[in-house]
């Protein structure tokens, strides 16, 4: 089922440093290559995500054993650190011969994942007569396999196709396989089937006793995910010569397990965080791929040097940030016409990159990507069209002419992660987007608040760009860009959406205010907000509006997941003191007693505050924010540039609660009131996600209202804004 849209009003600028989730190619040789060797393998970094969960549940189907381990101390910001240990099984996988049952490997749309455990599974089976049915998601039914098949059928293997001849889904029954002095392989239509057979190699060569060739037949394409292979097989002691262009050696050996194995960071995912280094000013450093990267992809660096990006290289590291701004202040991006076979995933990228150019981007050479997880040359061309570009496609080729204006559009991305985090790159504001109305579908900014000029940035690493002028304030409204189904990023990068609205908000400066109810803290901070130019974020009224909604259609407090299905769905203006939810003035609604009631008990709720993050990051907008509730400095905004805890004793709040619904006209009782103040405060504090609780000594500065009127407060929050300006 697609999850619900998610919609991108226009961004400025983005700026900060990204940790990047573990590359997806190294996580997934690295788990097969664990398991098929002796010895146990622990495994850092690995990438949590759909594509490597099928991997992990193929290979305990296949009898090995893979387990967690979380690490206490860490230094990580995202969590525990979590650790994989996989016990090598020597390639003798065991439930290979044990079963009498086919063993039934799920391998979801990961094509990494099907093309690699194929040929260890035939090598694994060789004369046991078990059986393994090879299945994916229908789309996964539609992605060619026959070069491999047609390989590992040199050797005798016996491998069926279930449906349409050439696809998965597969059977692969254990035959005896016939010793071959060479295997040969088709390379142009996927590098994953050399893969494949270089990483079964070792078992071959060892059940033969005689080194194993395998020959690319033809053109090799993507080759540097094929020196990833090598690589990773050198780190589990093979040797591993290239004896002649694409044709490799390997010698009869044992995997051995390396013991313990690091998965740097995925240089594709890293692609859109460079690009909008790029679009969005930067500087953005994505943490975890560099210089001596083994991956591949990290040459889309060069790609995006090219199209006007400053690229700084660190060994662990890359920094991107626009070379030059316009006279308008934008981002100058350049057109490129390239061969982009060397970065076939990466280069997805550069068409939206693309749009901000004035003339057309020819992208060559990238035939791949037709059987990928969709057609993705079709897919890029239809939905760069929906923006308003003019789109040439060919059978390897995309040329992207560029249009005056992007338009507003809801983007279909075919259940393929590639296609939603590239198209999110479209938020960023456009030259079209300086010439006043859009003539869009009138999607509100999240906060309805106005966008005014300004470059000023503080409070974090790395240094702020300067120079840049901006656009002017109402010329900025109206744009947005709709992602369908944003769930599908979770195949490698389950947390994009909110690292991107994290890079963008912290281009602009917070003030972040948290403390208990009623401490005041929503009138000062909206004061402060006013005072200063700034956007306002009442935190609070987010989980009141998912707690009305809850009350509104009897969800239960513990429905974890539909109680984010709402977070994520609901549409909403703020202007002032009003709220509109789904189009209906909700201002009074929320504030009842009931709902702040249970908007606390659903806080509690880990999966509704993750949906909520995202949509509270993206009202961060130039010239700058102030937001306020519980974890705005903790989690939300962790890199905000002044942080404030507001307080004042449970009698004071309880007594300007009573105040404050007396001016409503509701009657109100102190005791009782007294008391579900202090039963939230403990609840909030409790809870094990973001709790409610001021930290000392982390440059939070502590502000007791009990004796202050609001326009003390007020006053004092301002006085410590402008000592830090
Ligand atoms: O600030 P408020 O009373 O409007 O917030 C209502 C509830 O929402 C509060 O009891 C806890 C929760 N909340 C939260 O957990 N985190 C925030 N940042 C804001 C509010």
């Amino acid at each position: 089922m697609a999850s619900p849209s998610y919609t991108l009003d226009l961004r400025r600028s983005a700026i900060g440093t990204v940790q990047l989730p573990g590359s997806k190619s190294l996580s997934n040789r690295a788990l097969l290559l664990a398991a098929l060797a002796t010895g146990q393998t622990q495994i850092r970094g690995l990438l949590d995500s759909d594509d490597t969960a099928v991997m992990i549940e193929s290979l305990r189907r296949l009898g090995a054993r893979l387990d967690q381990q979380s690490l206490e101390s860490t230094s990580s910001a995202v969590g525990p650190e979590v650790i994989w240990v996989v016990e090598g099984t020597g390639g003798c996988f065991p439930s290979v011969g044990s079963q009498t049952e086919p063993i039934d490997c799920f391998i979801g749309n990961s094509g990494l994942t099907i093309r690699t455990l194929l040929p260890a599974i035939v090598a694994a089976q060789a004369g046991t007569g078990s059986v393994t049915v090879l299945r994916g998601v229908d789309r996964m039914h539609e992605r060619p396999i026959k070069d491999l098949v047609d390989g590992l059928r040199q050797l005798g293997a016996q491998i069926d196709y279930l449906g349409q001849e050439g696809y998965p889904p597969l059977r692969v029954t254990g035959v005896a396989l016939k010793p071959k002095s060479e295997i040969v392989v088709k390379g142009n239509t996927s590098s994953q089937f050399l893969t494949g057979l270089l990483q079964a190699a070792p078992q071959l060569s060892r059940q033969w006793h005689q080194p194993v060739v395998v020959r690319v037949e033809g053109e090799l394409i993507s080759r540097p995910y094929v020196d990833l292979s090598i690589g990773m097989l050198r780190q589990f002691g093979v040797a591993i010569q290239e004896s002649a262009p694409n044709c490799f050696v390997v010698q009869p050996c044992d995997l051995v397990s390396p013991g313990a194995l690091f998965v740097e960071g995925d240089a594709s995912s890293a692609s859109y965080f460079l690009a909008a280094g790029l679009l969005g000013g930067g500087p953005i450093r994505v943490q975890g791929a560099g210089r001596t990267s083994l991956q591949g992809d990290v040459q889309f660096a060069h790609a995006l040097a090219q199209m006007g990006a400053q690229i700084t290289w660190g060994d662990d590291y890359i920094e991107s940030r626009a070379a030059g701004f316009d006279a308008s202040g934008l981002p100058i991006v350049q057109a490129v016409d390239l061969d982009c076979n060397h970065i076939p995933d990466a280069a997805m990228t550069l068409v939206a990159v693309a749009l901000y150019a004035k003339t057309p981007t020819r992208l060559r050479n990238i035939g791949s990507w037709r059987v990928k997880e969709t057609d993705r040359i079709a897919a890029m061309a239809a939905e760069a069209r929906k923006l308003g570009a003019t789109v040439e496609e060919g059978p390897d080729f995309i040329v992207v002419t560029p249009p005056a204006q992007l338009r507003t559009a809801s983007l279909r991305t075919y259940d393929d992660h590639r296609v939603a985090m590239s198209f999110a790159l479209t938020s960023f504001v456009h030259a079209g987007d300086m010439d006043g109305d859009m003539g869009g579908e009138g999607v509100n900014a999240p906060g309805g608040e106005t966008v005014i000029p300004s470059v000023e940035t503080r409070g974090h690493s790395p240094e702020p760009r300067s120079g840049a002028l901006t656009p002017s304030a109402e010329s900025l409204q109206g744009r947005a860009v709709t992602i369908e189904d944003p769930a599908c990023v979770n195949k490698t990068f389950p947390t994009y959406f909110e690292e991107f609205a994290a890079v963008c908000a912290q281009a602009v400066p917070v003030i972040a205010i948290d403390g208990p109810t009623a401490s005041g803290k929503g009138t000062v901070a909206g004061r402060v907000a006013k005072a200063l130019g700034y956007a306002y974020l009442d935190s609070g009224a987010l989980y009141r509006l998912v707690a009305l909604q809850s009350l509104e259609q009897s969800v239960a407090v513990d429905d974890a997941k539909s109680l984010s299905a709402m977070a994520l769905d609901m549409q909403l203006r703020f202007e002032g003191e009003q709220v509109w939810l789904n189009g209906r003035d909700v201002s009074q609604a929320i504030r009842a007693e009931a709902v702040g009631n249970r908007a606390s008990q659903i806080a509690t709720q880990p999966m509704l505050r993750q949906a909520l993050l995202r949509r509270q990051r993206d009202f961060a907008r130039l010239p700058g924010l102030v937001a306020d509730g519980r974890d705005m400095g903790s989690v939300v905004f962790p890199k905000a540039g002044l942080k404030f805890f507001l307080t004042a004793s449970a009698e004071i709040r309880a007594e300007r609660r009573v105040l404050q619904l007396q001016a409503r006209g509701e009657s109100a009782d102190l005791g009782a009131i007294t008391a579900d103040l202090q039963a939230r405060d403990a609840r909030d504090a409790a809870r094990p996600v973001a709790p409610l609780k001021f930290v000392p000594n982390q440059g939070v500065h502590y502000l007791d209202t009990s004796d202050l009127t609001i326009d003390q407060a007020v006053a004092q929050i301002l006085a410590w804004s402008s000592a830090q300006t």
